[in-house]
Order: C-alpha cells, then structure tokens, then sequence
C-alpha cells in the first residue's frame, strides 16, 4: 500500500538574474510512489534537488522556490489527501502528528539558548494538550529518550553541552516523539564521523522497526543506502532517473549514471582505480536538450540529445529513464513529461 504518491511535480526557485526571470529546476517532473512501512532512499550529487524533493513533499515551498505543477497524494485511511493544496493549518497538523522532517543540518535545528528539555516541551505542547497531562508528557519524553539510548539528564543541557552525534540523536528523537507514519531525513549522518554515523543510521533503523512507520531517507552516501535502505531512487537534475530494490540497484544498476555511481564505491581488497562519472552535473538553470545526463554518458546516441527520457518498468520493481534502456510500456501518464521540458 502507497503512503505517498509524486506525480510529475515540478518546483523550481524562479531567481533574477542580469534583469531576467531564470528558472532553476531543482524538481523538474518527480514521479515516486513510497510504500508502507520501507526505507526508501533518495540518492544523487550534491545539488541535483534532493533537499527541494523533500521540502516540497511536505508543502514547505516559499520565495523563490514556486510549485509550477503537479501533485504530492498522502494517502490515509485510503483517501488520497492533496498535500500541496492544503491550507496552512491542515498542513502544519498533518505535519508531525503523521508526517515529520529532520531538516539537512538539523544541528542548527535546536535553539542554543534553551535547554533540550524546554525544546521538546514546546514542541510537544503545540500538538497535544498539556494542561491535563503534564505528568504525562515528562513519562513520555523520558521513556521515548531512554529508548534512543540517551540519557535523562540529555533534558537539562544546552545543545552545545551535547557532541554532534548526540544532538543528532536528540533531533530524531523530537522527529520521533509523536510516533509519526511518515519521516523524511535529509541528510542525517553526514556532518558526522564514521563511527557515530553508524549510531545515527541504526537508531533510525531500530526506531523504523519498532514504530513501523515509512521512512524517506536522503543521503549521497550509496554506502548507507546499501546499509538501510530497501529501495533506492536516483535523482539526476531534478528528476529520478532510476527506481529499484536495494539488492537489484547494486547488481543491476541499469542507467548509465547509476552503473558510475555504484562503480565509484570502494570495495574491500581491490585496489582498481574507480572512476567516477566524468565532467559535472548541468546547470539547473540551463538544461541541455533532451536527457540531461548526455553530455556525461560515454552511450549517448542522437535520440538521447533530441528526447527526454521517461520512467519504465525495466522489470519488477525496477524502473529506469534512459533511452538506451526504453523497453516500450511507457506509462502514459509520463508520456509528456518528455515534450515539456
Ligand atoms: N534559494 C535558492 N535559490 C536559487 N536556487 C537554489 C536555492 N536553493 C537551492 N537552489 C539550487 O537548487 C538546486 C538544488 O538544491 P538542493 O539543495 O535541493 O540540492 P541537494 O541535492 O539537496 O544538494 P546537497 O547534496 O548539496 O544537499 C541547486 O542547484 C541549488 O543551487
Ligand atoms: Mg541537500
């Protein structure tokens, strides 16, 4: 069953520049569907629109960024909810009670001047009613806290009392409190080091585990994707270009900027030289013509410069958008998304 549904949406931060309205599309017709209760990944380089992709499933798109099209389908109770048509105050209860975010460089997050107990005490406050049941929150922040594996007196220090790792922790865990369906984590283990990540991307897994809910997770690193993900979506100039199983991304990575991504990882005990994919990503701002990624890809034909791939099925569960990949059953819903770029 679907949690959420993407379908062609499009965002993209609408600048000027030298006295003309430039477009930078950093999601430029986004199809995805998340299914209950997985980890999906979100992969790509640095600047292809992950951290847009996640903003605007949760409806936080202000100036410059504008939503020029398509929709954002959460589904509850069977009913298609439309997220990016919703008033702000709809919006800001389906946020966290089922849907919460731990923002890219969510260290910044906490408030330096309050102690990490008053943090979750105003934020708890704006949800559930804390006139009755005072007693009550403190019996759930503690036991939520101890359960992540932090402290008690983690409530009485100030963010900067905490290393990294740990406030890391104590971010999720706000995200976590109120047990949400639904959590998007962008980035959460990257300022960390290598050891600490580890504890940050199991705690997610253990929290996953035992509350049952659907996790987005994005992160560059296909190492963690390898770790915790079961499904992996790879973004490329604002659109996903591949779509699969965790096991079947890693041995049959069908787009060319995929097969780059998975050969550049290191691996135990070989010592060949990995290449990564050659030149760099296009400006947002200035696409080239036709599949974004042909200036890159050593297979480019002239069909690749002329058209923009869609997503196919390329067998179960694994979908690519590459022409030298295109095995007819095109879904029509993407048939135009090729023309209007
Ligand atoms: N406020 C803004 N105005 C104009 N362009 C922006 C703005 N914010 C981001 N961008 C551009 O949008 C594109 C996508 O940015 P985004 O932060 O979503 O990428 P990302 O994949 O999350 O990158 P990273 O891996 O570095 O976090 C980039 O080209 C970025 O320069
Ligand atoms: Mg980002």
């Amino acid at each position: 069953m679907d949690v959420l549904r993407v379908q062609d949406l499009k965002c993209f931060y609408v600048v000027e520049s030298q006295g003309r309205e430039r477009n930078v599309r950093a999601v430029n017709g986004v199809f995805l569907n998340v299914k209950e209760n997985e980890v999906l990944g979100i992969a790509g380089e640095s600047g292809c629109g992950k951290s847009t992709l996640l903003k605007s499933l949760l409806g936080i798109i202000h100036p410059p960024l504008r939503h020029l099209g398509g929709k954002v389908e959460y589904i509850w109770n069977n009913k298609p909810t439309e997220i990016l048509s919703l008033p702000a105050h709809q919006l800001r209860k389906l946020m966290w009670e089922h849907i919460s975010y731990v923002p890219q460089g969510s260290l910044s997050v906490l408030n330096p001047v309050r102690r990490i107990g008053d943090t979750f005490k105003s934020f708890i406050g704006a949800h559930v009613d804390l006139s009755t049941g005072g007693e009550q929150y403190e019996e759930l922040v503690r036991n939520h806290l101890a359960s992540l594996g932090l402290p008690e007196d983690t409530l009485r220090a100030y963010p900067h009392q905490l290393s990294g790792g740990m406030r890391q922790r104590v971010t999720i865990a706000l995200a976590t409190i109120l047990k949400p369906r639904l959590i998007l984590a962008d980035e959460p283990s990257t300022a960390l080091d290598v050891v600490v990540q580890r504890g940050v991307i199991q705690l997610l897994k253990d929290i996953q585990q035992e509350q049952r809910n659907t996790i987005i997770l994005v992160t560059h690193d296909m190492a963690i994707h390898a770790n915790i993900s079961d499904r992996v979506a790879i973004m490329y100039a604002g659109r996903i270009i591949e779509e699969a199983g965790v096991d079947e991304i890693f041995n049959n990575p069908l787009h060319p900027y995929t097969q780059y991504l998975i050969g550049s990882l290191p691996r135990i005990g070989d010592k060949a030289h990995r290449i990564s994919a050659p030149g760099s990503p296009p400006s947002l701002a200035d696409l080239p013509q036709g599949c974004s990624f042909h200036p890159r890809c050593p297979e480019a034909t002239d069909a690749c410069r002329r058209e923009v791939p869609v997503l196919v099925s390329a067998g179960t569960d694994h979908s690519v958008a590459c022409l030298l990949n295109a095995r007819g059953d095109t879904n029509a819903d993407q048939a135009n998304v090729a023309v209007d770029q």
